[in-house]
Formats: C-alpha cells, sequence, structure tokens
C-alpha cells in the first residue's frame, strides 16, 4: 500500500485527479470505478477544470458507480445517479453509453447485480477504481461484517451509515435502508484503487483499514491484501496513523509522487 497525506482535503483531491489523469492518458478508454459522498467532491470538480481547461478527455472512458440507494428515482436529488451527472457527467465529455450506475429501482435485483458484474467484466475489468471510506470502516456500501469475497447484491445499511448520511436529506427517516453495492470481491479485482478520506470523523477508520487487521469488521482493511492500493489522505484523517513518520519519509523519497 502507498500512502499519501496531504495537508488539505483541496490538496488531495489534486494528487486524486492527477492520478486519474496519468491513468486517462495511458489508457484513453480506461474503465473507471466511481465513488458518490462528499469525499470525491472536490476531485470530480477538478477533472471538470483538468477537462475544461486542459482537454482532459472523456470520450473513450467507461465507468462503473460502486453504489445506488434502492427505492430512490434517478431524478430524486439525493440518488446517486442525479449526483454523479450534476458533478461530473454532465460537465465532461463522456458518451452517455459508457456510465453504468447500479439500479435502486429495478424490479429484479438479483438478476440486475448478475448483469452488474457482468457488465465490468465485459468492459474489461476496472483499470482504476475510486473508494471513500466510512466512520465505520466500509467501503462502498460494504458495511461491518460483510464478506470480503462478496459481489455486487443488496446491502441493509449500518444505522451509523443512516446517521451519517442523514445530512443530506430533510430528515433521517429519509434515508433508504438498503442499497445496491458492489461487493469487496468487485472492489477487489480493479487493477489499482485510490482511498480517498478527509477530516477527523475518518481518522479512526483510516487506521484500522491500514494498520489493523484484516477483518470484515473494517471492509476497507480488505485493501491490505490488494496489490496496488493508494490512500490519499489530508492531515486530519491522519491524525490516528501509528506509521505516519514512514509513510512521508516514503514519499519524500519517492523519485516520481504523483
Ligand atoms: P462521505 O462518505 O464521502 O460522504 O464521507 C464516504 C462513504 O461513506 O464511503
Amino acid at each position: 500500500m502507498e500512502i499519501i497525506i496531504q495537508p488539505t482535503a483541496e490538496e488531495m483531491s489534486r494528487v486524486a485527479a492527477r492520478v486519474v489523469a496519468k491513468t486517462l492518458y495511458a489508457k484513453p478508454n480506461a474503465v473507471i470505478g466511481l465513488a458518490t459522498g462528499s469525499t470525491p467532491l472536490g476531485l470530480y470538480r477538478e477533472l471538470v477544470r483538468m477537462h475544461k481547461e486542459e482537454g482532459l478527455d472523456f470520450s473513450q472512458v467507461t465507468t462503473f458507480n460502486l453504489d445506488e440507494y434502492v427505492g430512490l428515482r434517478q431524478k430524486h436529488p439525493q440518488s446517486y445517479h442525479y449526483f454523479m451527472h450534476e458533478n461530473l457527467f454532465k460537465h465532461i465529455n463522456i458518451p452517455q453509453q459508457n456510465i453504468y450506475i447500479p439500479s435502486g429501482t429495478t424490479d429484479n435485483y438479483e438478476a440486475f447485480c448478475q448483469w452488474y458484474e457482468r457488465r465490468i467484466v465485459e468492459c474489461g475489468g476496472i483499470d482504476l477504481q475510486i473508494l471513500g471510506i466510512g466512520s465505520d470502516g466500509h467501503i462502498a456500501f460494504n458495511e461491518p461484517t460483510s464478506s470480503l469475497g462478496s459481489r455486487t447484491r443488496i446491502k441493509t445499511l449500518a444505522r451509523q451509515t443512516i446517521q451519517d448520511n442523514a445530512r443530506f436529506f430533510d430528515k433521517i427517516e429519509d434515508v433508504p435502508v438498503y442499497a445496491i453495492t458492489m461487493g469487496v470481491g468487485t472492489i477487489m479485482e480493479a487493477r489499482k484503487v485510490i482511498l480517498l478520506a478527509n477530516g477527523g470523523n475518518k481518522a479512526a477508520a483510516v487506521a484500522a483499514a491500514i494498520e489493523g487487521p484484516v477483518t470484515s469488521m473494517i471492509t476497507a482493511s480488505a485493501l491490505q491484501l490488494h496489490p496496488n492500493t493508494l490512500f490519499i489522505v489530508d492531515q486530519e484523517a491522519a491524525g490516528d496513523l501509528k506509521m505516519r513518520d514512514y509513510y512521508d519519509w516514503i514519499q519524500e523519497k519517492m523519485p516520481d509522487a504523483p
């Protein structure tokens, strides 16, 4: 694992955007896995800027989103369909047919989940997966005790996640209880993973994911078994890391840090 600690969330986002851009320069038709939530917003803003000002090209890119709330229509302002359209897709030149987001309104979830997994494989697999992390250590909606081998499926959200996400809804009762999510096993098949985290409320989860045991209690800890994972975190999210000096030392000595 590689760990990059940046002073602020803005700098975290810029480093992440450079990793995405590097991937696209090397492979213009890359398959990118995308996340929602507040963490990747700065990254998406920077990618939009790079598209508009530097010509970063998405015309051959395919994307797969990690998850979606069950029961929210695509046009619901808190659906992840809406989020992705508003914050990224409508500002860049990605073809509509190259965008995949799990359906929160299908009438056959099991068949949909199987189809989603199959589409990822048919598109060549995910080259670069972007992740956030929940305060309970989840990646996508793989809540504590999710199987580390899990695939795309319906999950019941943890109370902690419902509380964390209530800030986006009028009231906590409006937060959906179920989501459709890629599994930990699905995520682990991405060729490269970048996990972003900012803010002190993520410090414990980040430390557990990087320095704790591999455990389904912190599904992000499965990334310790992934051969190409990059954590990009801000100062506050790095607050509980014991090996902090070592990570900074590695970056200092690295010839081509992103
Ligand atoms: P956040 O969510 O970016 O809104 O903090 C992260 C997550 O739950 O994975």
